[in-house]
């Protein structure tokens, strides 16, 4: 069986759906594995993969045609047409905000998982790419503000002076956060964080930061998650959270509801508080931002705040992004295949959590309900809806 690994197309997508140590490995279990020229752009040189006796695609369609395609992003509609009828296709699909996407890989016939929907349960956390690329997106998060603050972040006592540790503040301690509360701990930084579920709080704490105690009620949704919080709620916490965000040096915001925008946490009247000199790193940009003022893909300077709009962070940092996206897919693959042939067994919870599309039609319950009720649609005027987390809130792990 030819398994197919396309270059991303997507602007600025350095990633790779498989690395040449994975592609070695599925080589070695006697899949045929094509990988087209450049796919992994100076992170994983062709020659790497040829050692690994992968092959090198003769032009960009071919990857296309194999029967089981992987990809880091969505395909674009030129490449749904290049997939082979009855073939199958592994990506972030984000099919709860893909309709239209979702309904051609049903027309075409493809057997088509989401690596975004992926049950998150203890048997699937290898699988859980969400996860994996929160975490390098929570790090990288930091060092783009440390790298835009004019301040180091440690404190320092020279003989010049001392210079006050940087103030972190850091809005969402899911994955992400947490991993940046913990990188920006790791450079010396003094941090706060402040998240709407209970179980943060411990979290936080266990990685030496203050947690901000807000007098709100916790917000819980299914599996895990946040659920979508109410304006009023909303107005409130921010309220609260302007002095927190008025004495920051840098603030990180993380926060997400799944297949929702992106709840707005600091509105302009909050910039204009803050300290000329700050820094605001908004990761939710990709769903509108946290921030009323991110621009998505940009950086704006709004009275000495610098404000950036982070799109795809995890594709910042990319060999390393992309070999734990590699070793999730290739941990998908081998629930998938049997005796080197695709033999998914529907029954099982994690194939059936992340199958979109299969005999020609849209089979994924999460994703049939948001067609339905297009609910993911509306929400903050020109907001978009949260990417990925397309599980259906599936319980967390034991
Ligand atoms: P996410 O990316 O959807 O959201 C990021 C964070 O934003 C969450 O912690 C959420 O509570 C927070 N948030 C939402 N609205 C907020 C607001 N108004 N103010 C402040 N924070 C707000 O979530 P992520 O990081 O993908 O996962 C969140 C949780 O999901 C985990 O902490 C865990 O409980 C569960 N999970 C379970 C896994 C498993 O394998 N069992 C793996 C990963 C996550």
């Amino acid at each position: 069986m030819k398994i197919g690994v396309p270059k991303e197309t997507a602007p600025g997508e350095l990633r790779v759906a498989l690395t040449p140590k994975e592609a070695g490995r599925l080589a070695a279990s006697g899949l045929e594995v094509l990988v087209e020229a450049g796919a992994g752009h100076d992170s994983f040189p062709d020659a790497a993969y040829r050692e690994a006796k992968a092959q090198i695609a003769k032009g960009p369609k071919e990857p296309f045609g194999a029967e089981v395609v992987l990809k880091v992003r969505k395909p674009s509609e030129p490449e749904v047409a290049l997939l082979r009828s009855g073939g199958a296709l592994i990506g972030f699909l984000q099919p709860l905000t893909s309709h239209e996407l979702v309904e051609k890989l049903a027309a075409r016939g493809v057997l088509s998982f989401s690596l975004d929907a992926i049950p998150r349960i203890t048997r699937a956390q290898s699988m859980d790419a969400l996860s994996s690329q929160a975490t390098i997106a929570g790090y990288k998060a930091v060092l783009i503000a440390a790298g835009s603050l004019g301040k180091i972040f440690p404190m320092l006592m020279t003989a010049a002076g001392t210079l006050k540790p940087a103030r972190v503040f850091v809005l969402g301690a899911g994955v992400a956060g947490l991993q940046a509360i913990a990188t920006a701990r790791r450079l010396g930084g003094q941090v706060e964080a402040f998240d709407v579920r209970a179980a943060a709080r411990e979290e936080v704490h266990s990685l030496g930061a203050r947690f901000v105690e807000l007098p709100l009620e916790t917000q819980e949704g299914a599996g895990g998650y946040a659920r979508e919080q109410s304006e009023e709620y909303l107005k409130k916490q921010r309220e609260l959270l302007a002095d927190h965000c008025a004495q920051s040096d840098v603030v990180i915001t993380t926060a997400l509801i799944p297949g929702r925008p992106a709840p707005v946490l600091i509105t302009k009247e909050m910039v204009a508080r803050m300290q000329s000199g700050s820094v605001i790193v908004d990761i939710a940009a990709e769903a509108g931002g946290n921030c009323e003022l991110t621009e998505p893909g940009k950086v704006v300077n709004v009275q000495g705040v610098a404000i950036h709009g982070v799109l795809n962070p995890a594709a910042m940092v990319p060999i390393h992004a992309s070999e734990l996206y590699a070793k999730n897919i290739t941990n998908l693959l081998a629930l998938l295949v049997k005796d080197g042939t695709l033999q998914p067994d529907f029954e099982d919870d994690v194939v059936k959590g992340c199958c979109i599309t299969r005999d020609g039609k849209v089979v994924h319950e999460p994703t049939l309900k948001s067609m339905g009720s297009g609910a993911v649609a509306g929400g903050r005027p020109g907001g978009r809806a949260a990417p990925g987390r397309a599980d259906g809130g599936s319980p967390p792990a034991a």
